[in-house]
C-alpha cells in the first residue's frame, strides 16, 4: 500500500471527530450517531488490516502512533490506550457528554465498537505473530543440500596405537595395567632394583636430575625405565602379581635414528608362588607372535640386568628380510645389518634380591619381568627407519597411521 494513502487514511487531523462532542459535530439523532460510529469503525478497519511493516512505516513517519518499538502495541495504544486512546476520547466526548435522549443509542454503539476493536486487534496480533514466526522459520531452515563443515578429526599417535595393541594382548592373558610417576627417587629407579650407588650400570642410565631447593629430602630424577613400577607394585600388593606398565622414560642419550632422550617402554611383571622360566618364555613368545604374526622366530640370549637373574635379551627373526639377513632386492638387509635377528627387549626372572626390598619371601615366590622399548618395536613393525619422526609431529607422517 503506498505510504501516502496510509497517511491520509489514518492520520488524525485537527478535526478528528472523536475530539469533539456530538453536539459540536451537529449530531442530534440516532442516525447521526450511527453514522459517526460507522466513520470511526471504517478508519479502524483500514488500520487493523495493516501488517507490522506498514504500521512501522507509519510510526516512523508520524509521531502520533506513539514511540513503542513494537508497532502492534502502538496501534493498540492508539485505539484502546487508557489515557488518550480513541475509545477513551469517545467515552469522554460522545458518551459522557451526550444528551439523555441519545445516551442509550451512544452507549449501545460504543459497546459494539469496543468489542469489534478489541476482537480485531487480537486477531491482528495473532496474525502478525504467526507471520513473523513463519518468516523466522523460513530463515533458519537447514539447507541439507549445502556441503557440511569438515572438522578435522585427529587420531591416536602411532605410539599410542602400539601401546593399545600390546595392552590388549597382555590384558587377554590376565595382566592388568598400572601407571606410575615419571619423576622418581633414586631409591625406586635404582637402589630397590638392586642397583646400589656407584654400581657401574648406573652409568648406562645417566639421567636428568631435577634441581631442588636446598635441604630437599631426596634427589629426584626423570625415570630412566619403567622398572621402578615393579617395586611400587610389589610394595602395594601381595602375589599373585601380573601387571604391565606403559609409560614414558628419559635418558641422557644423544638423538640418532634409534635413540631419543625421551622414549616409551612397557614394563611387565608376573610374580607368584610357582612361576617358572617356561611360563616366562611361553608368555613372551605368545606376545611376540600375536604382535608380529605367527611366522616370526624368536630366541633368547644371555644378558645382564641387576634386577633379573638369569637375564636375557629377546630377539625376533628380522621381519624385513624374513630372517635371512639378505634384502629382497639382494645385498645385506639394512634393518638387521645381515644378522637375521633383531634385538627386541631385555627381560629375565626377578632377582631374589629385589624381593628383599618389598618384603616378599624370596624362598616362596618367583616371577619374571621384561621391559620393552615401544618406539623401536613400532619402528620394526611399521618399517620406520628413524625414531625421531615420532616426536616431530609432522602430519604427513602421522596421517599414515589413522
Ligand atoms: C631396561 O630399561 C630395563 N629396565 C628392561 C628390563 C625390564 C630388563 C625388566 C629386565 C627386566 P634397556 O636399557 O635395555 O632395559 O632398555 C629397554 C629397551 O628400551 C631397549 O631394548 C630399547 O628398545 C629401548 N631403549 C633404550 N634406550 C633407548 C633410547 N635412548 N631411545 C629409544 N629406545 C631406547
Amino acid at each position: 500500500m503506498p505510504f501516502g494513502v496510509i497517511y491520509i487514511a489514518i492520520m488524525p487531523t485537527v478535526d478528528d471527530p472523536t475530539e469533539k462532542t456530538l453536539a459540536e459535530l451537529g449530531v442530534n439523532d440516532a442516525q447521526g450517531v450511527a453514522e459517526k460510529f460507522a466513520e470511526v469503525r471504517t478508519r479502524f478497519d483500514r488500520q487493523v488490516a495493516f501488517d507490522a511493516d506498514e504500521i512501522r512505516s507509519l510510526m516512523l513517519h508520524e509521531a502520533w502512533l506513539g514511540s513503542d518499538s513494537d508497532p502492534v502495541t502502538s496501534l493498540r495504544n492508539f485505539w484502546v490506550g487508557r489515557k488518550a486512546g480513541v475509545l477513551t476520547l469517545i467515552t469522554e466526548n460522545w458518551l459522557k457528554k451526550s444528551p439523555p435522549s441519545l445516551k442509550g443509542v451512544v452507549g449501545k454503539q460504543f459497546n459494539e465498537l469496543k468489542t469489534h476493536i478489541e476482537t480485531k486487534l487480537e486477531e491482528q496480533r495473532k496474525r502478525i505473530e504467526e507471520k513473523t514466526e513463519a518468516a523466522a522459520l523460513n530463515r533458519e531452515q537447514v539447507d541439507l543440500s549445502l556441503p557440511g563443515v569438515i572438522r578435522p578429526v585427529g587420531s591416536h599417535h602411532l605410539i599410542r596405537q602400539v601401546f593399545q595393541e600390546i595392552e590388549d594382548i597382555f590384558f587377554s592373558i590376565g595382566f592388568s595395567i598400572v601407571e606410575g610417576p615419571e619423576i622418581e627417587t633414586p631409591y625406586y629407579n635404582f637402589e630397590a632394583l638392586n642397583i646400589p650407588e656407584f654400581h657401574p650400570v648406573r652409568d648406562d642410565m645417566d639421567t636428568f636430575y631435577l634441581e631442588l631447593p636446598k635441604g630437599a629430602k631426596t634427589p629426584l630424577l626423570l625415570r630412566t625405565h619403567t622398572s621402578p613400577m615393579q617395586i611400587r607394585t610389589m610394595e602395594k600388593q601381595k602375589p599373585p602379581v601380573r601387571v604391565i606398565v606403559p609409560g614414558k622414560v628419559y635418558r641422557r642419550d644423544n638423538p640418532d635414528a634409534t635413540h631419543s632422550f625421551a622414549f616409551h617402554q612397557i614394563e611387565g611383571l608376573a610374580v607368584d608362588t610357582d612361576i617358572t622360566f617356561c611360563d616366562f618364555t611361553g608368555t613372551i613368545e605368545y606376545f611376540v607372535k600375536q604382535f608380529f604374526g605367527p611366522s616370526v622366530k624368536t630366541r633368547f640370549r644371555p644378558s645382564y640386568f641387576p634386577f633379573t637373574e638369569p637375564s636375557v635379551e629377546f630377539d625376533v627373526s628380522c621381519p624385513f628380510c624374513g630372517g635371512t639377513g639378505t634384502a629382497a632386492a639382494g645385498g645385506t638387509c639394512t634393518k638387521c645389518k645381515g644378522a637375521a635377528w633383531i634385538e627386541l627387549f631385555g627381560a629375565g626372572m626377578v632377582d631374589p634380591a629385589v624381593y628383599g626390598f618389598v618384603n616378599y619371601d624370596a624362598k616362596k615366590v618367583s616371577g619374571f619381568a621384561f621391559g620393552i622399548g615401544i618406539d623401536r618395536l613400532a619402528m620394526l613393525k611399521y618399517g620406520i627407519d628413524d625414531i625421531q619422526v615420532f616426536f616431530q609431529n609432522d602430519v604427513r607422517f602421522l596421517r599414515q597411521f589413522p
